[in-house]
């Protein structure tokens, strides 16, 4: 029989994670299957129930489900604790552990594009919602020591630094006042949804005052390349965008569930393929 694994989300129909999983299953001789399952809010907790009865070995969780989804879990990681949001839950002896992959995937990606170590550098962060959190948290569980973080909404920006677990260094600032000191940051990373579609015209951040030869990470992977992402690399900055974070946090995942790692190159062709079509950041 097929181990079962799925995402559960509200809406989910263009998740592109059932691809890439089911073809990493494939390419890997495992016998498991991938599914999109719709769950309203008022269904979670029947559906983390059932999901547990019918056997489903692990899923993953999107929107609107990452936080709401932890009371309800017999475990949760550390890591994801702090964050406030879970994003793989796997089946482990004690009943279903809950992980957060999005900051991991986030960080394998950078400190593979990086290529030097980070904890010294200096990070600006952009932005102060779930997605900077797990970031955040994930970097400072890491052990970089500075991380600023430019948000519109300081006190967004505040709680988030009060609230880490872990020992770092951060100044919260407007994105103005970041944008005029932009030369001390050796790394900036942009988490808000500003440069997604239908936004692709905007940025939220000047780049003008860019450290020379700064590395720029936007975790938007639609468009592939965000406004901020072409003013940084005009002004010769190195560039990232979302696909490794996206494609990270899968292959997280499917190490949790299988004890196998799949082929990132492969997972990165399939979610490139499918980005021709419509798509989804989840
Ligand atoms: P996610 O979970 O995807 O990170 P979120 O929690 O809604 O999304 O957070 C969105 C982030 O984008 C926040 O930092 C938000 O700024 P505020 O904290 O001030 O709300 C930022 N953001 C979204 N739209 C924005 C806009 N038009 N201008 C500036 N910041 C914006």
């Amino acid at each position: 029989m097929k181990k079962l694994f799925g995402v559960i989300g509200d809406p989910i129909a263009h998740s592109m994670s059932p691809l890439m999983h089911n073809d990493a299953f494939g390419r890997l001789g495992i016998d498991g299957y991938y599914q999109p399952f719709h769950v309203k809010p008022d269904d979670l907790e029947a559906a983390v129930r059932g999901m547990k009865a019918i056997g489903v070995q692990g899923f993953n969780v999107t929107i609107p489900h990452k936080s709401a989804i932890i009371p309800l879990l017999d475990q949760v990681d550390p890591l994801a604790r702090a964050i406030g949001a879970v994003n793989t839950v796997v089946r482990e002896q004690n009943g279903w552990t809950g992980y957060n992959t999005d900051g991991m995937g986030f960080v394998r990606g950078l400190r593979e594009a990086y290529g030097e170590p980070l904890e010294d550098k200096r990070v600006l962060l952009i932005g102060a919602g779930g997605a900077a959190r797990a970031i955040y948290y994930t970097l400072a569980s890491e052990n970089v020591n500075q991380i600023d973080i430019a948000n519109r909404t300081l006190e967004k920006a505040s709680v988030l630094v009060d609230n880490c677990p872990y020992p770092v260094a951060s100044k919260v600032q407007t994105t103005d006042e970041a944008a005029k000191q932009l030369d001390v940051y050796d790394i900036v990373i942009q988490t808000t949804s500003i440069g997604m579609t239908p936004l692709i015209e905007e940025s939220p951040l000047s780049m003008a005052n860019m450290k020379p030869g700064a590395f720029v990470s936007d975790i938007i992977y639609n468009p592939l390349e965000t406004k901020i992402l072409k003013d940084a690399e005009e002004r010769g900055a190195r560039i990232q965008n979302g696909l490794k974070m996206f494609v990270y946090q899968g292959a997280l995942a499917f190490e949790k569930w299988t004890g196998q790692t799949p082929d990132i190159d492969s997972m990165e062709e399939i979610v490139r393929h499918q980005l021709g079509g419509s798509y989804v950041n989840n």
